[in-house]
């Protein structure tokens, strides 16, 4: 009777599992909530071949890359792979116009000729553990939100104090659920990681930001690196001496490809999701807040696109901050669509008068947690006008230059405020390398033209009451807006870089001073002063009582919704996210399939062009069809895949695995509306976008001619 029970329920709970989609899981629970299903789904593995504390698992070849995107280890000579978009900077730092790795692509032939890159670093998850019991000893609820915060601080430096940490090793305690639970991480950082190999950007970045965030999809985004360590096998700086590291774990590497229905798995470290937001704070962020960032980004996107297109050099040196810019303004209106479409406010709303109704049911509960969302509503409507504030003034902090090196010199000075002069000698080497490499490709020119655009923003659109009077009376004070623009760049240092680190050089107490009187400084240190005081300071003031709040209504949420498995939003730690290699039908009626081509990327094609060209080797592989043992049976070579995995930024970089636990190919990206997945995970639409790793191989081996680095992979199921 029990199994029959059994097999019933498994008959109709799987499928209504499988549908629900969505999830970013901690590697450590997935044998409670999600093995049996994952197996279901055609996995072969166990949890514990995934994460194990004991013995080597999967979680020992997944790295934080850089601190903001993930890679894996393929080899057992630390040889790491990750985004293109990922290495991108340190790319684009050994890049000149002589030796031009952006355009030409790069491959160090040999151990000798990989680069190091000063700052870049990765970081292996050692173990974790729950750790809510010691975080949370003595929280009641009568607890007021500053004692509260105050005690569960105490809590946490007592912890650290428990766990004896080796060199190069941290522990991290984060909060998930709200803060409802506390996870620790004991984490290995490895700073000398070199550069090994990229594809010319044509190939990495094929489709730019046309093609960004979407489907069909013919990027081939992945660079390799390689982890050093001292001669000992230990984690240590940069040092000529160092050697490549033997690593526990290095994943092996399948050429089978995969077909629609496929188990799919992505392992990485997404950044951050929302997806418990009310809806009335959902609607809030895709219909009022997405807007304004999307129009400053506008703005200083046509700036620095014509200034791209009209000159070479300034196509490398605005290459990074171009894309930086660019990504998260495409995403924000993906994701504005992506709710729209689905209609996920209203679907939230449909959810929160089944949490009342459930309430209903429990009269202690529901005058615990009765008025919960009317107050949170309440709570995001009167905090609305200072978010919009903050959206423009964020943008403008990120957009300006002028700003953002105002900002860290600012920083900087306080050092020498608080600490007195000697302290800050000390940074000076430190500050001078700062200017260099930001002032390395800045053009005041351009600069000036993105101010100009972005602070008629903050003049027109910001309520007066929230603007800087001081601000305000530079612009009384000019002949006009232009003028006065004209004036804040003409007479700064800030806009003139060798000036300025000269200064520096000769005289670090001088410095300060003139730069503290420096016009642009005193513009953009006013404007923030006022702004963190009279905008910030109070919005922050209402996020405690909103995360308080938030953090109640989670609990109620697990509580009241059991039969929907809730995953904690992404915090920058280690997940496992799983579903199928799969195509869709998109929003506006049409279906994609799951892969595409490299007949594809010649459709695609166009000569010179900024964005769809392709290289000439290139072209002549796919003319005389030389794929290697990459291609699948009926001869073409895979480029993208789609997946259901959950994903997000900070995904970058992830391996996308098979149902073995092989690397079969690498996330970058997801499709376009489906960005609407940090707040709301539609498994209908939303897909991550993979580089099948037999394209990957194929770049490297036969565009590249670098079979050397194929041969040192663990390749499995090789055809021919
Ligand atoms: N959209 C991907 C991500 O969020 C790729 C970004 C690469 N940058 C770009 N502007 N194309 O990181
Ligand atoms: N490209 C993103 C990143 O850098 C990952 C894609 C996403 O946001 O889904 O992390």
């Amino acid at each position: 009777m029990r199994s029959l029970l059994l097999i019933f329920l498994g008959f109709i709970a799987a499928p209504l599992l499988l549908r629900a989609g969505g999830g970013m899981w901690l590697p450590l629970l997935l044998e409670n909530l999600n093995e049996e299903e994952m197996r279901a789904m055609g996995m072969e593995l166990t949890a514990e071949d995934i994460y194990s504390i004991n013995a080597g698992s999967l979680k020992d070849a997944i790295v934080h890359f850089g601190g903001f995107c993930t890679g894996e280890v393929i080899s057992e000579r630390g040889l790491v792979l990750t985004n293109h978009h990922c290495g991108f900077g340190a790319i684009q730092d050994h890049s000149t116009l002589q030796n031009n790795y952006l355009e030409e692509g790069f491959w160090a032939m040999s151990g000798g000729e990989e680069l190091p890159n000063p700052g870049l670093f990765v970081t292996f998850i050692e173990r974790m553990e729950d750790v809510t019991d010691q975080v949370l000893a003595g929280v009641t609820d009568s607890l007021s939100i500053k004692d509260r915060a105050r005690l569960v601080q105490m809590n946490t430096e007592r912890l650290k104090t428990d766990y004896a940490l080796q060199p190069f090793e941290d522990l991290l305690i984060k909060p998930f659920y709200e803060g409802n639970k506390y996870y620790a991480f004991v984490t290995k950082t490895y700073n000398d990681v070199r550069l090994v190999g990229a594809p010319p950007s044509s190939v990495g970045k094929f489709g730019a930001d046309t093609d960004n965030w979407e489907w069909p999809r013919h990027t081939g985004d992945f660079s390799l690196f390689r982890i050093y360590t001292a001669p000992d096998g230990s984690p240590a700086d940069y040092d000529e001496a160092n050697v490549p590291m033997v690593p526990k774990r290095h994943l092996e590497v399948s050429t089978a490809g995969v077909v629609p229905g496929d188990f799919s798995m992505v392992f990485g470290f997404p950044g951050t999701t929302d997806q418990y937001l009310p809806a009335a704070a959902m609607r809030q962020r895709t219909e009022v807040i997405n807007p304004i960032r999307i129009g400053m980004r506008d703005l200083s996107l046509a700036v620095i696109d014509s200034a791209m297109r009209a000159d070479a050099q300034v196509k490398i040196d605005y290459a990074s901050k171009q894309a930086r810019i660019a990504n998260a303004w495409k995403k924000w209106r993906g994701e504005s669509q992506g709710v729209e479409a689905v209609g996920a406010v209203a679907k939230r709303e449909e959810m929160e008068r089944e949490f009342l109704q459930r309430l209903e049911a429990k009269p202690s509960a529901k005058a615990r947690y009765g008025k919960l969302l009317p107050e949170l509503d309440r709570l995001y409507a009167e905090r609305e006008q200072l978010e919009k504030t903050r959206a423009y003034v964020g943008e403008i902090n990120y957009n300006v230059d002028l700003f953002r090196i105002a900002n860290v010199l600012d920083a900087q000075f306080k050092v020498a405020d608080n600490n007195g002069m000697e302290a800050f000698r000390e940074r000076v080497p430190g500050i001078i390398d700062y200017l260099e490499e930001f002032y390395a490709g800045y053009r005041p020119d351009i600069d000036r033209e993105v101010t100009r655009a972005q602070l008629r923003a903050y003049y027109d659109e910001v309520p007066r009451e929230q603007q800087d009077m001081y601000v305000v009376d530079q612009l009384a004070f000019a002949a006009s807006y232009d003028a006065l623009i004209d004036d804040l760049f003409a007479g700064s240092y800030l806009t003139r870089g060798e000036r300025l680190t000269e200064l520096l050089r000769e005289n670090p107490e001088d410095f300060i001073e003139r730069v503290r009187a420096d016009r642009g400084f005193q513009y953009v240190r006013q404007l923030n002063r006022f702004n963190e005081r009279e905008v910030v300071d109070v919005y922050n003031a209402y996020a405690e009582r909103i995360n308080e709040l938030q953090r109640s209504y989670m609990q109620a949420l697990l509580d009241f919704f059991p039969e929907r498995r809730l995953y904690p939003d992404a915090n920058s730690t280690l997940r496992v996210s799983y579903g199928k290699f799969e195509g869709f039908t998109g929003v506006d009626g049409n279906t994609y399939d799951y892969m595409t081509y490299l007949d594809g990327v010649m459709e695609k094609y166009v000569p010179g062009d900024y964005e769809f060209d392709v290289p000439e080797k290139l072209r002549e592989l796919y003319a005389t069809k030389d794929y290697g043992p990459y291609a699948t049976e009926d001869g073409r070579l895979p480029v993208c895949v789609l997946g259901s995995n959950h994903t997000t930024g900070g995904n970058s970089g992830s391996p996308a695995l098979n149902g073995k636990g092989q690397l079969v190919g690498l996330n970058f990206d997801r499709t376009w509306q489906s960005t609407m997945s940090d707040v709301y995970y539609d498994p209908n639409i939303c897909r991550n976008i993979v580089v099948d790793i037999r394209y990957v191989l194929f770049l490297i081996d036969k565009l590249g001619g670098a079979p050397h680095l194929v041969q040192e992979m663990t390749l499995v199921d090789a055809k021919r």
